[in-house]
């Protein structure tokens, strides 16, 4: 087991940013790329023609995302600083992959986000905060990238920094705890380094301030819950269920459940990073082998594992309070959009809307409305429409948040208060 404390850090922001280049830059930077493999990347990135995408390259390894010279799928990268060892979450900016950006952010303690210099806040900074927020993740560094593109202007700096500030404390951060960096991951400075192109700048460099990140209470007295983000199949050690786990523990000879496919398995070995381990806590980003045959498409992103004697809940029916943050009309009973629950994509629909709530004093305003629209804080029932695990957000709160998104963006988010139908 590493000896360091481990943190899940999610690099999010809108397209083009700089997110994969700046999570090559650190490990480069930091010596945890060599000189070889570097000369490989560079190699690579003339070969697809992006001669400076050299770093992203260390991240985007498909060969479409090369191509395209964008992220798709999220990628998990080890990486560590002097205090800490972090499973980096590198996320996508583009608009039509969100929902890999969102089962990313269910697995996070914490995000980098990061904003070029001379574009600014953009769509996806505003909706990946939004998203940070909803989904719990309750640490953020801001990184303002690109500063070589602005001549290192502290103006420019300052300016981005007030708005990313404003924006954050909307959603409810703490700004007072949230510290802002300006650097150039292409430029290696204030990475590892004070820039010396910056001398206006006093705080952390890059490097620091992850370190300064706090270690996140870690739940584990409680039933284990592993939601998978991924089902492999790996030659001699069969199908492997990979995923963090967010509660309780597990070690090899546990009896485990596969919900909401209902599937008996024992653990035989569980393995992070390619690394045995003997025992696996929350936060750990893992992959388990198994005994007894299971078929790698039986399972996939969405299931949850849990003990055998305490399966997870699959949830035919629940009651939750959800907020509308940005639908173009209004909402009615019988609506079906998309819900995000940790590692889940479920379409459900929204049957009922039980009764709109004062979102300042939590009070009942109407009974049953017709509708509910932006800024609406509601009460309703939800029904999947297929068995998808669920939890009430008091029991487990990662798995009792989610996210609405419909016609390619997040509409609303909310919180499970009660399953009242069980399958
Ligand atoms: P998506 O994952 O597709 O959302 O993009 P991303 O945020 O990961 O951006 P990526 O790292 O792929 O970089 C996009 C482009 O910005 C590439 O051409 C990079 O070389 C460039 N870039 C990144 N960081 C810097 C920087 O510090 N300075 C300059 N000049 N260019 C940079
Ligand atoms: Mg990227």
């Amino acid at each position: 087991m590493a000896e360091k404390p481990h943190l899940n850090l999610i690099f999010v922001g809108h397209i083009d940013h700089g997110k994969s280049t700046t999570v090559g830059a650190i490990k480069y930077a930091s010596g945890q790329i060599s000189e070889q493999e570097m000369k490989k990347l560079q190699e690579l990135a003339k070969q697809f023609n992006r001669p400076t995408f050299e770093f992203a390259f260390y991240a985007d390894t498909l060969k479409e995302e090369r191509e395209r010279g964008i992220t798709i799928d999220i990628q998990h990268i080890e990486f560590e600083t002097p205090k800490y060892y972090f499973t980096i979450i590198d996320a996508p900016g583009h608009q039509d992959f969100v929902k890999n950006m969102i089962t990313g952010a269910s697995q996070a303690d914490a995000a980098f986000l990061v904003v070029a210099a001379a574009e600014g806040v953009q769509e996806q900074t505003r909706e990946h905060i939004q998203l940070l927020k909803i989904l719990g993740v309750d640490q953020v560094v801001v990184g303002i990238n690109k500063m070589d593109l602005v001549n290192y202007q502290q103006s420019r700096y300052e300016e981005i920094k007030q708005e990313v500030m404003k924006l954050l404390k909307m959603v409810g951060y703490d700004i007072t705890k949230i510290n802002f960096v300006p650097y150039s991951a292409l430029k290696l400075e204030n990475i590892t380094k004070k820039s010396e192109n910056m001398p206006w700048y006093t705080g952390p460099t890059v490097m620091e301030a992850l370190d300064q990140l706090k270690e996140p209470p870690k739940a584990i007295d409680k039933p284990l819950r592993m939601p998978l983000e991924d089902v492999l199949s790996v030659q001699g050690f069969g199908t492997i269920p990979v995923g963090v786990v967010e509660y309780g523990t597990l070690k090899p000879g546990d009896q485990i459940v596969i919900m909401p496919q209902n599937i008996k398995a024992e653990i035989k070995s569980i393995e992070m990073h390619h690394k045995p381990l003997p025992q696996a806590i929350p936060g750990d980003n893992i992959g388990i082998s198994l005994k007894g045959n299971v078929e790698k498409n039986a399972i996939g992103r969405g299931s949850v594992i849990g003990p055998a004697s305490n399966p997870p809940t699959v949830a035919k029916e629940f009651l939750a309070q959800i907020v509308i943050l940005n639908h173009p009309t209004a909402i009615a009973p019988g609506y079906t959009p998309v819900f995000h629950i940790h590692t889940a994509q479920v379409a459900c629909e929204i049957t009922e809307i039980v009764e709109k709530k004062d979102p300042k004093t939590g009070q009942t305003i109407e009974k049953n409305p017709q509708f509910i629209k932006n800024g609406d804080v509601a009460i309703v029932k939800v029904k999947p429409t297929r068995p998808v695990v669920a939890e009430k957000v008091q029991d487990f709160p990662k798995l009792g948040r989610f996210a609405i998104r419909d016609m390619g963006r997040t509409i609303g988010a909310g919180m499970i208060l009660d399953i009242t139908s069980k399958a």
